[in-house]
């Protein structure tokens, strides 16, 4: 039974699937060269993580210090890219985390991380969802319009009050049914509007950032003024300021790096992917992680810490720096990128759920296509509705937070399944090689529990939960579906 459990999916098979031999197997264009994987990432990544939660985490829980818990997330984040960049090097194919699991720990470890990527993409589209919709709103506002409802009722009141007040973040569910429509339909984001989106969202961070330092040069005793001090005081509690603070604040902007692996899912459709998977993942997320220490630091010294639990920190930022055009640019350009890292994570979404389904962990319909559009729209249509349930009723921190929860989870396991891999198959080519191994894998894996560990009690009684219905499904429908179970020997050891 135990092995059973563990059984993987072997590697002959899984490289079948990727040239296009498998059962549901398509030949995927090999299109994108090594810009447009990094462009690709920074598409996936650049969204509500630095738009709004590097306001929310700098106000609540490290002040101008939240620099430090970026640079710790992208110390953290690098370890698991290299274990990433090795894997997406050697099984090029579009299952990404979950095919990697499936490859070297077992069916069971491979449920758990397509569970836990479930919070990663369907989480993480209603997280963007309610940061979309803070800048809609103060779009909105900043045209005089006035709304017959309270368009953020989230940034308002405290952890599920405004559930059980019954107020709707409208924005926010609104978003995502218009995504869910448009994915039903098989509108598929093109390379080009990918790049267009890429294109807005980085002009507008740049912006923001050659103003903020012209604002600096003219004003620096304000500046200075806000970040002192630089690491507010422990205000007695665990995650409050100091350094657990500086903790908790990297365990939730962690979740402004997500979406460097979504690079990882395009191996099928890389010209080169030995070469250009590492390039692709490691360059998207160095370049992010510069832009976001810049842009942090720079916040915190515009608007004091204190006033940033807002739903549109960085709009209200350039309020300050007094240049009305560059409300409306950022604003603007928020809400084009922060729809792009929807359509992407719901997409994302869609086909780890249609790759479990075709191994059989999940039922037939799930990755059942529409006979006029070809699109998984059953998935799509469910995915949607809870993606819009969660971003209507839960606030922003807590969403986020269970986001960073699954895919700090599935990073760690990407960075056990390195060694694995490597003391299973160490004669399979390895075009990239994760570095300083066993080091570089074991850092992933301390970083990302650490960052687990400094996150709040309600979004870990939200991943457990999670984790435990997830286990339900398994043992009661899932393990005797399995392909690979059913393909075994009555007396089935591991391994393949
Ligand atoms: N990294 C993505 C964001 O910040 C998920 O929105």
């Amino acid at each position: 039974m135990a092995n059973r459990l563990f059984a993987t999916k072997p590697i002959n098979q899984i490289m079948a699937e990727a040239a296009g031999g498998g059962e549901h197997g398509q030949s995927l264009k090999r299109a994108l060269g090594p810009i447009n994987l990094i462009t690709l990432g920074i598409g996936a990544i650049i969204g509500a993580g630095i738009f709004v939660l590097t306001g929310t985490a700098a106000a609540q829980f490290a002040g101008p210090a939240i620099v430090i818990s970026y640079i710790i997330a992208g110390i953290g984040c690098v370890f698991a890219g290299l274990c990433y960049a090795e894997f997406a090097s050697m099984l090029p194919i579009a299952g990404s985390a979950y095919t990697y699991g499936y490859a070297t720990m077992g069916e069971l470890v491979a449920w758990i991380i397509g569970w836990a990527l479930v919070l990663e993409y369907a989480f993480g589209a209603a997280t963007v969802a309610v940061g979309w919709s803070g800048f809609v709103s103060n779009l909105v506002s900043f045209f005089g319009v006035a709304l017959p409802f309270n368009p953020n009722p989230k940034f308002a009141v405290s952890l599920f009050g405004h559930a059980l007040a019954g107020q709707v973040d409208i924005f926010a569910l609104s978003a995502l049914v218009i995504i869910t429509i448009i994915l039903v339909v098989g509108v598929k984001e093109s390379a080009n509007f990918n790049s267009a989106a890429v294109m807005i969202k980085v002009s507008v961070v740049l912006i923001f950032i050659g103003l903020a330092c012209m604002f600096a040069f003219g004003h620096w005793p304000h500046m200075k003024a806000n970040w002192h001090p630089f690491i507010p005081p422990n205000l007695g509690h665990f995650g409050q300021f100091g350094w657990s603070g500086i903790m908790r604040g990297a365990g939730v902007v962690f979740f402004a790096y997500i979406g460097f692996d979504a690079v990882s899912t395009a191996a099928q459709e890389a010209r080169n992917p030995q070469k250009d998977m590492p390039f692709g993942i490691l360059g998207s997320l160095v370049i992010c992680t510069g832009l976001y220490i810049l842009v942090a630091g720079l916040l915190t010294g515009l608007i004091n810490f204190k006033d940033l639990n807002v739903a549109a920190p960085v709009a209200d930022a350039a309020h300050v720096i007094g240049v009305g055009w560059a409300v409306v640019l950022i604003d603007l350009g928020a809400i084009a990128g922060l729809a792009s890292v929807m359509m992407v994570m719901m997409l994302g979404q869609s086909r780890v759920l249609y790759t479990m389904s075709r191994d059989g962990l999940l039922p037939k319909w799930v990755g059942q296509l529409h006979p006029k559009f070809c699109t998984p729209y059953k998935t799509s249509i469910i995915v949607g509705i809870f993606a819009a349930t969660l971003a209507a009723f839960f606030p922003i921190t807590l969403l986020g937070e269970l986001v960073s929860l699954g895919t700090l989870l599935a990073f760690s396991i990407v960075s056990i399944g390195i060694l694995v891999m490597r003391a299973k198959h160490p004669e399979m080519p390895r075009p990239f090689r994760t570095p300083l191994v066993p080091l570089v894998p074991i850092l992933g894996v301390v970083v990302s529990l650490s960052l687990m560990l400094s996150l709040d009690a309600p979004a870990w009684i939200g991943f457990g939960s999670w984790l435990v219905f997830g286990l339900f499904i398994y043992f009661g429908y899932s393990r005797h579906h399995s392909k690979v179970q059913q393909s075994l020997p009555e007396k089935a050891i591991a391994g393949d």
